[in-house]
């Protein structure tokens, strides 16, 4: 953000003190991501993870937009990034530039993502010239699931190779970090010591010179599937259960509401809300 971290800000972290990076969907856990993230990136999973969509494929510019305004409302010193989703990019430069354009006028981000590695070449340069940021997204593309026959490991022996072009191609256009996805420890390892600037793994490497994760994810919010990747640093999904079964029991018992959740006829207006 301006007056928090900026782009040279996380350059400037190639090789120091890990980037800690996470996603958020909406202001309240924007403004918790913020508490203790570099980078909040309001990542295309959202579709996945909130609107209960198969793939991000079906992911729009409008949704994108919606969410990004939220996350801004709660991100004051963390570097705001927001992906460019599926279809909003890939035809030319020039559509890259209207719809990136689109996203940082209406959200205030600081950064674009999107995915691709030497085919987004001029892309990524044509957009950095003109003014945004881009962060690259290489290795395990989740717009290219269908290409991949699914959400596979990317780079394993002769496909390294494809995967290290990819990263010096968004390094040459500009790119000002790169997110390596799902890749082998080692490939992950050695493109980070050849790049002059920040990768960010998930699924990579420790080596990597920051580290993102979807938040429902750590959190144990999103159960639908868990990749190998995913630590679990608590299990709120397991939480939220247990807390709407004891609800629903209260209710059908007449337990909930009780005396102190209910209002008398002698209160005073100001009362109203009061505990
Ligand atoms: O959409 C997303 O959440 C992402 C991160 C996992 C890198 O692209
Ligand atoms: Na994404």
């Amino acid at each position: 953000a301006i007056g928090g971290t900026s782009v040279p800000d996380v350059i400037a972290r190639k090789g120091g003190v890990p980037l800690i990076c996470l996603t958020a969907y909406t202001t309240p856990i924007a403004a918790l991501a913020d508490r203790h993230c570099d980078v909040v990136l309001v990542g295309d999973s959202v579709g996945m993870v909130l609107h209960g969509l198969p793939s991000t494929l079906s992911v729009t510019l409008d949704m994108m937009i919606l969410h990004g305004k939220a996350v801004r409302r709660g991100v004051e010193k963390a570097l705001l990034v927001v992906d460019m989703p599926f279809s909003s990019y890939e035809e030319s430069p020039e559509q890259a530039f209207r719809n990136a354009a689109r996203m940082m006028a209406e959200t205030a981000c600081d950064a674009v993502k999107l995915e691709g590695g030497e085919n987004m070449r001029d892309t990524i340069g044509f957009l950095t010239a003109r003014g945004i940021p881009v962060m690259a997204h290489i290795g395990l593309t989740p717009q290219a699931v269908n290409l991949f026959g699914g959400y596979k490991v990317q780079g394993r022996g002769e496909a390294a190779d494809r995967i290290r072009r990819d990263a010096r191609a968004v390094t040459q256009a500009g790119a000002f970090s790169v997110v390596l996805e799902k890749v082998p420890e080692s490939l992950a390892r050695n493109i980070t010591a050849e790049l002059s600037i920040p990768t960010i793994g998930i699924g990579a490497s420790p080596a990597c010179d920051g580290q993102i994760l979807v938040i429902d994810d750590m959190l144990g919010m999103f159960t639908a599937f868990r990749p190998k990747f995913v630590k679990r640093y608590a299990e709120l999904g397991e939480a939220a259960d247990k807390a709407v079964a004891a609800y629903a029991e209260e209710v059908r018992e007449r337990r909930f509401p009780d005396d102190s959740h209910v209002f008398g006829d002698g209160e005073a207006p100001s009362g109203e809300g009061a505990a």
